[in-house]
């Protein structure tokens, strides 16, 4: 089972996410464990900061270094001594989260998330405990618990087993070199607007085409950059026929 730690002010929102949804039920099916740390149960008293003022000056707080290094500690002390854990810090200046990203976190026994609410965190941190930068886009969000919490879900679907074969993640965009599909359910007409007959043809082979079309179309239009890499894979194909 999986070992996955939130180091987090604010724990409430992180459990009222892992306890609902796809995240819960791989719980109650125990492919996971969520645990919550709240980081001021690791700060001094009496005042029990967990940031402070930036040295050289600047705006915002920085996250403390002594209740990040603290909790780790325990969370090393709870886990079994051969794991290794990933200690992912999410940051607007990490690596940008991809598919493969997710699948090689998804083969870690034990995952810690650091989640900041300051301007940073102590470099110290990033230096010795952090293994995994990471950024889910390019804007910026106001703590580190929903990027950690979004970086997660992508990781737990990927676990054998958690998603039902219907939620498959096998014909996702992205597993893929080319974006999704449309798709259609009943009912077949909907206030006038059709579904592609195609889909109803029962003709294997022209629904594979035409979905695949829709795929190619997509790419091209919303991802050149995804469309490019696709066309140097065929064209690679290509040459060995
Ligand atoms: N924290 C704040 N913004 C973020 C982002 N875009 N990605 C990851 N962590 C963040």
């Amino acid at each position: 089972m999986k070992q996955i730690y939130f180091l987090t002010p604010f724990p409430d929102v992180v459990n009222a996410v892992v306890s609902e949804s796809i995240l819960g039920r791989a719980e109650k099916k125990e492919f996971v464990k969520f645990y919550t740390k709240n980081l001021f149960d690791f700060s001094d008293p009496p005042h029990h900061r967990i940031d402070d003022y930036p040295f050289g000056g600047g705006a915002g707080m920085v996250l403390k270094p002594e209740p990040v290094f603290r909790a780790i500690n325990e969370v090393v002390e709870e886990l079994p001594a051969v794991s290794k854990p990933r200690v992912v810090f999410p940051t607007p200046d990490g690596h940008i989260l991809t598919h493969e990203m997710a699948i090689n976190l998804s083969k870690s026994d034990s995952i810690i998330f650091i989640n900041g609410h300051y301007k940073g965190i102590d470099q110290r941190i990033r230096d010795e405990l952090v293994t995994d930068e990471i950024s889910i886009g390019d804007y910026v969000l106001t703590g580190g618990e929903l990027p950690s919490l979004v970086i997660l879900d992508a990781v737990i679907r990927l676990i054998p087993g958690v998603l039902n074969s219907y939620e498959s993640a096998e014909t996702d965009s992205f597993s893929h070199a080319l974006l999704d599909c449309p798709h259609y359910t009943r009912p077949e007409s909907y206030k006038g607007l059709e579904s592609p007959s195609v889909l109803l043809s029962g003709n294997h082979k022209e629904i594979e085409d035409w979905k695949n079309n829709r795929r190619q179309e997509k790419t091209r239009d919303r991802r050149p950059d995804l469309w490019e890499k696709y066309k140097k894979i065929e064209d690679g194909k290509k040459s060995y026929e």
